[in-house]
């Protein structure tokens, strides 16, 4: 109530990115104050959770946060204490770069929704393991699992991906418990490509090589989890090409979904002409509608992330019943604020 009476009437009168901005500041600083850390994360459990385990991590519970949301990896700590039971930074990508022009976010709520076309602004992948590294000395690495969210610099051509790929996968392996490939923002030209089976079996097995590498060179007990995180645009033959590679290149799972292209849902016209990603309500069912077509097709043995529009007890229970291992939100911690996570688990069966 707090949130939606006070909080969000002051955030939404701000531009979105500003919003944004002063959000990830305030959690960051919170960051390094332990008595602020245990106020936000309130007293006693987390209602209802239940552990997830997949390969060798634990979650808590399956409602993380999604990429995008702390690019920079800049609040790990207060993402913990926000309630969530992993949080996944990025994307990252090689290179450091500004994104696309400003205004690239836009909140849209009559439907719950947002569209954004930042075009990965990220610091890169050498800053941003230089800050993990630091977050790790100073001994305020949250204990949740943290995934990096890693995707193609803009600069970089389409057939040079791999290189730059491995290139990020390298320079943060220390510091992931998992990746996400991030192969399907509509916000970078031509990355969507790399979801075909030509472009992204070679990209998959280069990365799954690596992962083997390095964790040989890390003296890690296993390779770490590998996840690709595919669009809710694909046509159903594509989505089968997909969960294929994916299963050929021994990855552990998919993120289903990013955003969507398609905005004819959205209820004013104004919007379906803007360019950008749909986040939110009008993505849920479509996502969903993926998640449930994996885990179908893979009688569920794919581990799968879900991720689109879930803001109540019903989406999340929705995700669940359909596949989901774990879920993300995004635009729903927009709209309904820092108590979502919580709200959402009082819903779940323990
Ligand atoms: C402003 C914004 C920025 C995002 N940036 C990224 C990103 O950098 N990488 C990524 O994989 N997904 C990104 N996403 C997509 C989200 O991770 C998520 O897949 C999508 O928003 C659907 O979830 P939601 O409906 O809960 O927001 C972004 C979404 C939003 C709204």
């Amino acid at each position: 109530m707090f949130y939606h009476r006070s909080v969000r009437p002051v955030l939404f009168s701000l531009d979105p990115e500003c919003a944004h901005h002063l959000s990830i500041r305030l959690l960051r600083a919170a960051g390094w104050t332990p008595a602020i850390l245990r106020w936000i994360s309130g007293s006693g459990r987390l209602p209802g959770s239940r552990p997830v385990r997949i390969a060798d991590l634990t979650f808590k519970h399956p409602v993380g946060l999604a990429a995008g949301f702390d690019k920079n990896a800049l609040a790990l700590p207060a993402w913990e204490a926000l309630g969530f039971s992993f949080v996944e930074a990025g994307t990252i990508t090689a290179q450091a770069q500004p994104g696309n022009d400003k205004p690239r976010i836009f909140r849209v709520p009559e439907d719950e929704a947002l569209i954004n076309r930042l075009g990965f602004n990220n610091d890169g992948a050498g800053q941003i393991a230089a800050r993990l590294e630091r977050l790790g000395r100073s001994g305020r690495r949250p204990g949740i699992p943290v995934g990096l969210n890693i995707g193609k610099s803009k600069a970089v051509p389409l057939e040079q991906a791999i290189e730059d790929y491995i290139f990020s996968m390298k320079k943060l392996y220390a510091y992931a418990d998992y990746f996400t490939i991030n192969v399907s923002s509509p916000n970078t030209p031509g990355l969507r490509e790399l979801q075909g089976r030509e472009a992204l079996s070679p990209l998959l097995k280069n990365l799954r090589e690596l992962n083997y590498d390095l964790a040989v060179k890390f003296s890690n007990p296993s390779p770490k989890p590998i996840f690709v995180k595919i669009a809710p645009d694909l046509a159903p033959a594509q989505l089968d090409e997909i969960i294929g590679t994916v299963q050929d290149c021994k990855l552990t799972g998919i993120v289903a979904t990013n955003t969507t292209t398609d905005k004819s849902s959205l209820k004013d016209p104004k919007w379906h002409s803007e360019a950008g990603g749909v986040s939110g309500r009008p993505l849920a069912k479509r996502s969903t509608e993926f998640i449930r077509a994996i885990s179908q097709r893979t009688g569920g043995r794919m581990p799968v992330i879900g991720v689109g529009g879930i803001f109540t007890q019903d989406d999340l229970r929705e995700k669940l019943d359909a596949g989901a291992t774990l879920v993300q939100v995004y635009t729903g911690f927009v709209y309904r604020g820092p108590r979502l996570v919580r709200e959402l688990l009082e819903g779940q069966k323990s």
